[in-house]
């Protein structure tokens, strides 16, 4: 599902063994026992807040509300995880964000962990969504 998303690069490339590992931090929604939508809550509990990751929605089931159920859920682990905030990195879909409670901030804003990864390449940009 999230395959193409990578290879079109609006998804940053992640290898199976890598979703095997971090397959706990995964939340999706599923019909019949078929995925059909995903994202990833990567702690950083020095800073209070985490990485929401690799946020997809099949495209035939896209605009159907799954993307903001997959959310809502992703900011309730959050909160219960005692955080404060999620964030994510995005290259094209700043819009969806902004319209759902997500401001920018600048990269700086980064736990030192997160920004040591940041990929300038890409030059994402950041977006903070309080969740406390
Ligand atoms: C972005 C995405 C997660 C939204 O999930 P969704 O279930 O389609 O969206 P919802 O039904 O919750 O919300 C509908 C809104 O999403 C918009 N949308 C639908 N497909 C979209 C897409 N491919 N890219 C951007 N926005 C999209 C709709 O236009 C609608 O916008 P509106 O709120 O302004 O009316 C999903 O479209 C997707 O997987 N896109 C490709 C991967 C991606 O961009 N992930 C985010 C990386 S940071």
């Amino acid at each position: 599902m999230i395959e193409p998303f990578e290879k079109d690069g609006t998804l940053v490339k992640r290898s199976r063994t890598e979703i095997e590992r971090d397959v706990g931090t995964y939340t999706v929604i599923e019909h019949d026992g078929v995925i059909f939508a995903c994202a990833a809550l990567y702690p950083y509990p020095e800073a209070r807040t985490a990485e929401m990751a690799a946020l997809t929605v099949s495209p035939q089931v896209q605009s159907q509300g799954d993307g903001e159920r997959v959310l809502k859920r992703i900011e309730q682990r959050a909160k219960l995880a005692g955080l404060d905030s999620i964030f994510v990195l995005t290259t094209r879909t700043m819009h969806w964000f902004i319209k759902r409670g997500f401001e920018q901030v600048d990269h700086e804003w980064l736990p030192e962990a997160r920004k040591r990864k940041y990929n300038w390449d890409r030059k994402s940009r950041v977006l903070v969504k309080n969740v406390s």
